[in-house]
């Protein structure tokens, strides 16, 4: 098959993890048989240092005529502490998550059997977790009008707004996901107090004839932050809207020991998006140090998501589980054992796909 694979490695750790999934990428690409074009382009803080925009035209030309983008990570420090900064990394990934159509945001929780151990929570609450949230990405408060300040400025205000079609396109993702699985559909919301939630919550339910084989269940948001720690086992398939589904999938993503770790698609159009979840690790850039797992695993979200290549995809989290299981891991997971640097894990998972 031939893919052109557009290559956004961002800010911070971005470039080092990218270029272990590229190594991986090639290997399957030689393995299978598949002609892969890479191109790179500019997102976050480095393009908003060359060209004063977070996400140059330039950038989303690459990505729109692409079949697939992997993604690194943006941010930087100078930016956080820094409230007046009238251009943000950030918006530059809001404004090519819009621009790509990117509506849905897969993020999966599961564990690794030779990492259960790493977990913060006790081995019979983590042991088996497999959960995958379907997060709405370009509306809700992230997005909604008007937002900003009064005139003297010292109010300011957000809106959360939700039309119908927003939520039937990211709730029939989950219900056909939850068909997929085990057939089991939270719809997080927080119904008992926003006008926003409680269209969520009868859109859901409007659709839930639909799909008779899938059990639907209703929680408040508040509730399912408790029980995902509490009994994360509890949960397949989770539908919310963007703020809530940004907030507890940081949570859900340290259920299995290591943020470094979990992988995430976005869907929503031609053009599919795949990116760890993990931040850009300013602390860590340029050391060598950063996990590239979760990114690896992202180029399996790739393979299986915008090409159909399931084989491909099982072989990466296969050579994946082997490293962990063999102990070739970064300074995060290495626990006192040796700790391997990110380019020697990207070049020993090339090695295996390829022996
Ligand atoms: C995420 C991030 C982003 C978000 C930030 C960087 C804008 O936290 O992808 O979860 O809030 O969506
Ligand atoms: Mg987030």
């Amino acid at each position: 098959m031939e893919m052109n694979i557009a290559l956004l490695p961002g800010d911070g750790i971005g470039p080092e993890v990218i270029a272990q999934a590229v190594k991986v990428v090639k290997a399957i690409g030689q393995k299978f048989g598949h002609k892969i074009t890479f191109k790179e382009g500019l997102v976050g803080a480095c393009a908003i240092d060359a060209t004063g925009d977070p996400y140059p035209n330039a950038t989303h030309e690459i990505c729109a005529a692409s079949d697939a983008v992997l993604f690194g990570a943006i941010g930087d420090p100078k930016y956080d502490n820094d409230p007046k900064a009238k251009v943000r990394p950030e918006q530059g990934l809001l404004r090519m998550r819009q621009k790509l159509g990117l509506f849905a945001n897969v993020r999966p929780t599961f564990t690794f059997p030779s990492l259960v151990h790493k977990s913060p929570l006790k081995l019979d609450r983590v042991d088996g977790v497999d959960l995958v949230f379907f997060r709405e990405l370009t509306g809700g408060i992230y997005f909604g009008e008007p937002r900003g300040r009064n005139e003297q400025g010292t109010k300011a205000f957000d809106t959360n707004v939700y039309s119908k079609e927003e939520i039937v396109r990211l709730a029939r993702m989950g219900f056909e996901a939850a068909q997929r699985r085990r057939k089991l559909l939270t719809c997080v919301d927080k119904a008992n107090v926003m006008a926003t939630s409680r269209l969520w919550r009868e859109t859901v339910q409007e659709l839930a004839p639909e799909y008779p084989d899938v059990k639907v269940e209703y929680e408040f948001v508040d509730a399912v932050a408790m029980r995902l720690i509490q009994w994360p086992k509890a949960y397949d398939v989770l539908i919310t809207e963007n703020l809530f589904g940004d907030i507890l999938t940081d949570e859900a993503s340290v259920i299995s020991g290591s943020m470094g770790l979990m992988p995430s698609a976005s869907l929503g159009s031609k053009v599919k998006l795949f990116e760890p979840i993990h931040g850009s690790y300013p602390q860590a850039a340029g050391k060598d140090i950063a996990n590239p797992l979760g990114t690896v695993l992202s180029a399996a979200m790739m393979f299986d998501y915008a090409f159909g290549l399931a084989e491909e995809a099982k072989l990466i989290s296969d050579v994946v589980n082997l490293s962990l299981a063999e102990g070739i891991v970064t300074e995060d997971i290495a626990e006192g054992g040796k700790a391997y640097k990110t380019s020697e894990v990207g070049d020993w998972l090339a090695a295996k796909i390829l022996g």
